[in-house]
């Protein structure tokens, strides 16, 4: 038996202005996106902005349903619209802010595993590393590709 590690590396921003004004559009965006929300049963409010390789950014924001299982989160809202939109474009960063009511949470908005599964086969598809960025009420985590999310990403078939 040997054991193996895997490691995870991210950065840590405390301001929008440290980020790169690509990044800093995109989270700005995912933070106007929260508006969209549909949550009145969790009240928690996601927003989600993908920005697609000809410099279009696509927005959703999370929408429940009193059938449960029938809401989708804001990640898969803005990357289905994105697909749909732009078939043949590549999905090259995704950022994602959420709150309850709107406000930015303490804690970042991480995704969901479902959603995770999503982005790893928009980046498999597109051949380069979908960037991902979660945005908290006093920091901004970036991570440079979705594998540092989801290690031993499923793609078997
Ligand atoms: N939600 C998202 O939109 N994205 C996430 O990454 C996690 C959760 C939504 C789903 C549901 O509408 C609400 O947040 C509470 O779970």
């Amino acid at each position: 038996m040997i054991n193996q590690e895997i490691h995870i590396t991210y950065e840590e921003y405390h301001s929008l202005g440290e980020l790169n004004p690509e990044d800093r559009e995109l989270v700005t965006e995912a933070i106007q996106a929260m508006q969209g929300a549909y949550a009145p049963y969790s009240h928690f409010h996601v927003g989600a902005a993908v920005r697609m390789s000809n410099g279009q950014i696509v927005r959703g924001a999370n929408q429940e349903n009193a059938a449960f299982p029938s809401g989708i989160c804001a990640e898969r809202t803005a990357m289905f619209a994105a697909g749909s939109r732009f078939p043949d474009k590549d999905m090259l960063s995704i950022a994602i802010a959420g709150g309850v009511l709107g406000r930015l949470g303490r804690y970042p908005a991480t995704p969901c595993g479902a959603c995770r599964q999503v982005m790893a086969q928009y980046q498999a598809k597109s051949g380069k590393p979908m960037s991902i960025l979660m945005v908290a009420e006093d920091k901004i985590l970036k991570f440079e590709k979705v594998d540092d999310i989801l290690p031993l990403i499923f793609k078997s078939i």
